[in-house]
């Protein structure tokens, strides 16, 4: 059993996540602006942009019954965080911005101050640049892997990159495991609703490549972050291993990305971004796939 703070834990991803830590057993407290379903989990209601706020809420007790037993923190192992604005067109811009790395900078700072050298955050796909640039943007090769340049052009892809480079330089201060996931579009059930028109229209998701990972998956991910340490500083595709279309994968890119090179095989319906790092470092393996899920 870990003790484990979570942030954004009301969220769409937040909430399986987790689901995921306490059917695995750990004691988790979740910090948000809003309370978690789950009733076995305590939210702490934060503003995590708040210096002061993220401080008071990082190292605190993390179980249900913390007035039946003592007021004194005991120590926490784990910071998931994944509070955020999880887009662009939600909020201006400026806002995404200064919300999503205020609050990295915050969280990250306050866990390390409190003795938390191990982190798992949300970075994203928009690292890359593709899905929210403007016009188009094709990406350098296929399959798009970790070594491949972070430069997007919008606030959200850009906030990523900050929050990448802020656990790098705290790790470079004090150690420690910090393993950012950039994560593909999540699909939680109800979203597979949309995919009889989703999977069969190819202009519709060009932008994510039409890569997307299941959301009980990116909860898989987080915990196999927890589980696993020694790492150092790491960031991990969390996608997929198999595109959501019905068309092979090399025809969509043949058509649509047809200057991009292909510099590994790709397996009729693989991914055009690549899982493998998270499969071999982390024991990732897909459990959930689209084509498996009610669409009604
Ligand atoms: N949904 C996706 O497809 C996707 C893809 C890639 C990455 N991500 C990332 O995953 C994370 C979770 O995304 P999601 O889709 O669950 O988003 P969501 O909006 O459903 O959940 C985010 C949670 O963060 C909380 N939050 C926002 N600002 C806060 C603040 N200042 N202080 C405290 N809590 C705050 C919100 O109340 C919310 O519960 C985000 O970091 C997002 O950028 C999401």
């Amino acid at each position: 059993m870990k003790r484990i703070v979570v942030t954004g834990g009301s969220g769409k991803i937040g909430a399986w996540i987790l689901k995921e830590l306490l059917d695995a057993g750990h004691e988790v407290l979740n910090v948000d602006l809003k309370p978690a379903a789950d009733p076995r989990c305590r939210t702490l209601i934060a503003d995590l942009t708040e210096a002061g706020q993220a401080f008071g809420a990082i190292g605190v007790y993390t179980g249900i019954d913390e007035l039946q037993s003592s007021l004194r923190a005991e120590p926490v192992d784990v910071l998931v965080h994944f509070a955020a604005i999880p887009r662009v067109q939600l909020v201006p811009d400026a806002e995404v911005f200064r919300i999503n790395t205020t609050s990295t900078y915050n969280v990250m700072e306050a866990a390390v101050r409190a003795g938390i050298h191990k982190v798992v955050f949300a970075s994203s796909e928009a690292t890359y640049g593709v899905v929210f640039a403007d016009e188009q943007l094709d990406p350098e090769y296929f399959p798009v892997d970790e070594e491949h340049p972070t430069v997007p052009m919008d606030a959200y892809g850009l906030s990523k990159v900050v929050n990448e480079r802020t656990a790098a330089a705290f790790h470079a201060r004090v150690g420690g495991d910090f393993y950012g996931l950039r994560i593909g579009d999540v699909m939680a059930p109800p979203d597979y609703a949309k995919f009889p028109l989703w999977s069969t229209d190819p202009a519709i998701r060009k932008r994510e490549m039409w890569a997307y990972v299941d959301v009980r998956d990116v909860a898989q991910m987080v915990r196999l972050c927890v589980d696993t340490d020694g790492l150092g500083f790491q960031v991990f595709n969390t996608f997929a291993g198999e595109s959501a279309h019905v068309l092979p994968t090399r025809e969509l890119a043949g058509k649509f990305y047809s200057k991009v090179p292909v510099r590994e095989e790709i397996a009729e319906h693989g991914s055009l971004v690549s899982n493998r790092k998270a499969q071999r470092l982390l024991g990732f393996e897909q459990r959930y796939r689209w084509a498996e899920q009610p669409q009604g």
